[in-house]
């Protein structure tokens, strides 16, 4: 099963200048537990925005990049969606981003985990509308929690339709 997960501001803005738009430790934390010793798949800007442009650690990372050329230490690069496909096969995946990355796999997952921020700073890059999408479902959320001024809660969305391979 393959499943998004990201952290979206209230217009679903997920960053900025190829940077986050938040730092919330438990959300940070969320996301670690989640994804800790599964494969998460991400675009080659998202990579460079991690810490030195390391992958995740203890973690099966595979990047998307167009260019053949393109190599990252401690990582798999694949060129495509259906050569990621092909590459986990049934195996559980997270698509971690960024934007293009998401819009790209979203047909793909069966259900995305969103961290929801009640805030709207500036973004440049955004993960699709789930609540303006007809196929998918908002079929969780937690309670809200606060970190410094910032309200939010984990959502769980389903994809009610039948998942493209
Ligand atoms: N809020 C969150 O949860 C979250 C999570 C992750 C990232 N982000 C944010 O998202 C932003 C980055 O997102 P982004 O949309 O600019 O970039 P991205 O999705 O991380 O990466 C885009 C790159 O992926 C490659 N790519 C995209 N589609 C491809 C395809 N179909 N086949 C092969 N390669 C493909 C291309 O690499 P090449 O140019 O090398 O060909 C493209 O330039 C940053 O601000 C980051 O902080 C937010």
């Amino acid at each position: 099963m393959i499943t998004a997960i990201a952290a979206v501001s209230e217009n679903w803005g997920i960053g900025k200048n190829n940077d986050l738009l938040f730092n919330i430790p438990e959300d940070k934390k969320f996301f670690r537990r989640t994804t800790l010793n599964h494969t998460v798949i991400m675009g080659r800007k998202t990579l460079e925005s991690l810490p030195n442009g390391k992958p995740f650690k203890d973690r099966r990372n595979i990047i998307l990049s167009r260019d053949t050329n393109f190599c990252a230490e401690g990582a798999e690069v694949c060129h495509s969606v259906n050569e990621v496909l092909n590459l986990i096969k049934n195996e559980d995946a997270f698509v971690v981003g960024g934007g293009e990355i998401y819009r790209a796999f979203l047909p793909c997952c069966a259900a995305a985990l969103i961290t929801k921020v009640c805030a709207e700073p500036t973004a440049d890059v955004f993960f699709p509308n789930l609540d303006g999408a007809a196929n998918w479902k908002l079929s969780e959320q937690s309670e809200e929690f606060v970190y410094e001024n910032l309200r939010y809660s984990f959502c769980t969305y389903e994809n009610h339709r039948d998942i493209e391979f």
